[in-house]
């Protein structure tokens, strides 16, 4: 079948082939565990990560280590979230208690919870005033630039080609768009230079951002400082791929109405926008549709990550910020961003992929064990490093599909179900109680070649 690269990846290609695909599998459709389907009218969404899969988003929560024996916060963090940052698990106290003695336990703990489950992680934090460990708040000048240097390069060397972004730098401007006086202010000026030109040597595979509070309103003179960092940098190559605005709307503030035009002042200078730490006093409906429409309008808003899962975990819990209550029930504020995001189409490509075959349908379309399940494939959206695919099973509610990315590609991501991993490019999906719709993001890594699927019943 001829496909031309320019609109391969396309939803005319896809209806306008739908149903030669069909046509093509329907010979083995009575005995496949795997049929190739046209992704129909887009179906909303039943959980905030698959909804923000759809643009090509995440949608993320901090995890606390302490909390992971908690079956009804990691039920609902599993279930909705694609994306996790460690609350406090990463950043300098914890992982250097000891000058040069690192400790990842606690940090690999919420890492490996992550990942066994699909979910990506970014990191948080390299280098801050705050949360420093005693040693470090003790220290200044050269020697203190020295550590900041060696806690740079451990860290980002153990986490090397894990995680999705850094927070390198965080809260480093004063209100008034002035650097914070701190420590580490004190080695001088060029300090968030070099930790951003440290890290990229560490690991040249994350995406390296600064992080910060109070930059959401435009005419803010610390977002103004912030944005003249970020443009200096961009201009004499120091790197950076990211800013994250923590966007706490709690403690007084709230979005303001010109967040999003400061979403696409940063993406405009190149760096991928991202909402890190987002939560808003009594979960007002009006502010969180209005911030997740806001990221959802920029093409370079990659993603929001909400700061605590039910209200009981936020670090501002009297303010009762989140979308799930005490007692874990989705909230009218979790409703609003679900429906903001299925209505938030695709507002962009990122970039136009140019691999010149593929997709490709499954060849090896395998029998379902017990003969009582079938999993359907159909194409989510494309960029050039990564695809999505939607899964549905019928047939049964007790399903097992395993799942085999064809190397070097590499799942990334999955929403919706209960997942392990037996290798890297192996995926055994069960249901998660939440119906048998799910998906994963695959890293192709080169090969567009679609996964192989088999679908068994216990
Ligand atoms: C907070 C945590 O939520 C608390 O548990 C901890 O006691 C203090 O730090 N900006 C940040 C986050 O970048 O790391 C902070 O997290 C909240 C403000």
């Amino acid at each position: 079948m001829a496909r031309s690269s320019s609109d391969l990846h396309g939803r005319r290609w896809w209806r306008s082939s739908a149903a030669r695909i069909l046509a093509g599998v329907a010979s083995v459709a009575a005995t496949a565990a795997v049929l190739v389907t046209a992704p129909g009218a887009d179906a909303a969404a039943s959980t905030l990560g698959a909804a923000a899969a759809q643009s090509g988003r995440y949608f993320g929560t901090a995890i606390a280590g302490g909390r992971l024996g908690d079956s009804a916060y990691t039920t609902i963090a599993a279930r909705e979230f694609n994306m996790v940052t460690a609350e406090n698990e990463m950043k300098p106290d914890a992982t250097e208690p000891n000058q040069n003695q690192f400790n990842f336990s606690a940090g690999d703990q919420i890492y490996n919870w992550a990942v066994s489950r699909g979910l990506r992680v970014r990191g948080h934090t390299l280098a801050w005033h705050a949360q420093q460990p005693g040693w470090m708040q003790n220290m200044n000048g050269s020697a203190l630039r020295s550590a900041m240097i060696n806690h740079i390069q451990k860290v980002m060397a153990h986490y090397q080609g894990k995680l999705a972004h850094w927070d390198v730098v965080n809260e480093a401007f004063n209100e008034d768009g002035s650097r914070r006086s701190s420590n580490l202010q004190g080695t001088g000026n060029d300090w968030i230079e070099v930790a951003f030109r440290t890290a990229r040597a560490a690991d040249p595979s994350v995406k390296l951002c600064y992080n910060d509070y109070n930059i959401d309103n435009w005419n803010y003179g610390k977002t103004q400082g912030v944005y003249n960092m970020v443009r200096d940098f961009k201009a004499r190559g120091v790197p950076i791929d990211c800013v994250g605005l923590q966007a706490h709307f709690t403690g007084g503030s709230s979005v303001p109405s010109n967040f999003q035009t400061t979403i696409s002042s940063f993406a405009a200078l190149g760096v991928d926008v991202a909402l890190t730490e987002v939560d808003v006093t009594n979960a007002s409906t009006a502010q969180y549709t209005a911030l997740t429409q806001a990221c959802l309008n920029v093409a370079r808003c990659v993603g929001i990550t909400v700061w605590g899962v039910r209200d009981s975990d936020s670090w501002r819990s009297s303010e009762s910020p989140l979308l799930f209550d005490g007692n874990g029930n989705k909230k009218a504020a979790y409703n609003s961003v679900l429906n903001a995001l299925n209505a938030g189409s695709p507002t962009t490509t990122p970039t136009t992929p140019t691999n010149p075959t593929t997709p490709t349908t499954p060849t090896t379309p395998t029998t379902p064990g017990g003969g009582g399940c079938t999993a359907t494939l159909s194409a989510g959206q494309a960029w050039s490093d990564r695809y999505n695919l939607n899964v549905s099973v019928s047939g049964s509610s007790t399903w097992t599909v395993t799942m085999t990315v064809p190397s070097p590609a590499r799942i990334s991501a999955t929403w919706n179900i209960n997942g392990t991993w037996p290798s890297s490019q192996v995926l055994v999906a069960k249901p998660n109680g939440n119906g048998s719709n799910w998906g994963v993001t695959i890293q192709h890594n080169g090969n567009w070649n679609w996964p192989s699927v088999s679908c068994s019943t216990s």
